[in-house]
């Protein structure tokens, strides 16, 4: 196994422990950093962000907050979120801007008018808004980073969701034998095109099957697996994986794979929101881009973690939360913005983190409240995984 796991991080979260140099020096002495087959790269620069000072790793938020993990005082880890100087701006941004818009569409469209349970949750993305996921090269190239850094040739890599097959194609090209899980048959059909104009057909094998009932012959090194939506709503990440763990364990043992992501994080945080449009008041859910600056959005609370899901540990399916947040500022909280951050990969040796935000959701509270500047803000909502936005909006309440 090439790398050590987020959860193992988690895990040790507060507590005394010098593993993580550890784990660093064992894998170095491992030489899993061998070097495989390198393509050209259409991407920028992966998002690989260097250490705060003493701060080794740390991870960018979306919009205006970060999230840290900091190894202070030598071996001890704590975690603390923290409002980085600004935030920030790219061209990409734009591009994933059109390509969440996309997300939520993909969401929420099928691919014949019908509207089942299954269609609405995002669990049938039609072809057709594939390419809103293909051209989104912050999303594309976040994952590109992480399967370069942890998979090696040699390795069998298992993806669950493998749609048009990027990401199984980029295995591939590390010297990987690939089998890419997919449920809807045209993509597969799709999928087993596009790998053969790429010359990658030996090199991945397609199987149209349901990711939650499908183990595979042999112990797999990588999971890669990419159904993720913000708060871990709509699309079935959770749940596949959790269904998946339970298979795969009772037929191979207890050891697991790798997961591309190995975590995600869940967050929320009071904002003030202008629903005002042209003058008509309008409190609507929103989605937002994750690295665009928001002029309309006025944070009122601190970010609150509510979870931290690692995948190759217990992952929770039903979220039940109850906190109480600090405001940061006076003003009038009426909606909690959902902030989720994945982890895709952790680099021990360079202390980075491979991250990718989800587009945030902004849900409008029923009846708006004023805060000030320290006063302690009530949070509670409670969805399923893999569940609607709406159950979310039904459960939320806020106060003061
Ligand atoms: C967000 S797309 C990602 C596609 C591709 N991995 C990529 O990164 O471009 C999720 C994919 O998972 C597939 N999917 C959803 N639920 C599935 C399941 N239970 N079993 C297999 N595939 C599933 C969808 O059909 C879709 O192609």
């Amino acid at each position: 196994m090439p790398l050590c796991h987020l959860a193992d991080v988690l895990a040790r979260f507060a507590q005394k422990d010098s593993q993580i140099s550890l784990r660093a020096a064992r894998r170095k002495s491992e030489g899993s950093d061998g070097d495989g087959p390198c393509d050209s790269r259409p991407f920028p620069k992966p998002r690989l962000f260097p250490g705060l000072g003493n701060y080794p790793i740390y991870l960018e938020l979306a919009t205006t907050f970060s999230l840290g993990f900091y190894l202070e005082d030598g071996p001890r880890l704590s975690l603390r979120p923290f409002v980085p100087a600004r935030t920030m701006r790219t061209a990409s941004a734009d591009q994933s801007l059109a390509s969440h818009l996309g997300a939520a569409e993909r969401s929420s469209k099928n691919h014949a008018g019908a509207c089942d349970h299954e269609q609405m949750l995002g669990q049938y993305i039609p072809l057709l808004y594939h390419y809103n996921m293909l051209q989104d090269t912050d999303r594309v190239g976040a994952f590109f980073a992480a399967i370069e850094l942890l998979v090696r040739p040699g390795m069998h890599v298992l993806e669950l969701g493998g749609g048009t097959g990027i990401l199984s194609s980029f295995a591939a090209r590390q010297g990987a034998h690939v089998s890419c899980v997919e449920r809807n048959p045209e993509l597969v059909r799709s999928a087993s095109r596009f790998i053969q104009v790429n010359g990658l057909e030996g090199k991945i094998s397609l199987i149209n099957a349901d990711a939650a009932r499908y183990v595979p012959s042999a112990p797999v090194d990588i999971v890669i697996c990419e159904m993720l939506h913000v708060g871990l709503l709509r699309e079935k990440q959770a749940n596949v994986i959790a269904a998946f763990k339970r298979n795969y364990t009772q037929v191979h043992g207890p050891t697991l794979p790798v997961f591309i992501p190995e975590a995600s994080i869940l967050m929320a945080q009071p904002i003030h929101q202008s629903f005002d449009f042209a003058g008509y008041i309008a409190p609507v859910p929103m989605f937002q881009a994750p690295l665009l600056d928001q002029p309309r959005t006025t944070p009122l609370g601190a970010l609150s973690p509510y979870a931290n899901i690692a995948y190759n540990d217990f992952i929770p399916l039903e979220f039940n939360i109850h906190q109480r947040v600090r405001s940061i500022a006076n003003g009038t909280v009426n909606a909690l913005r959902f902030v989720t951050q994945n982890v895709l990969g952790i680099d021990m040796e360079k202390q980075q983190a491979i991250t990718w935000p989800n587009q945030c959701l902004v849900l409008p509270v029923e009846t708006p409240f004023d805060v000030v500047a320290g006063q302690e803000i009530d949070m509670s909502f409670a969805y399923t995984a893999g569940g609607t936005i709406d159950s979310v909006s039904e459960s939320m309440k806020l106060s003061s």
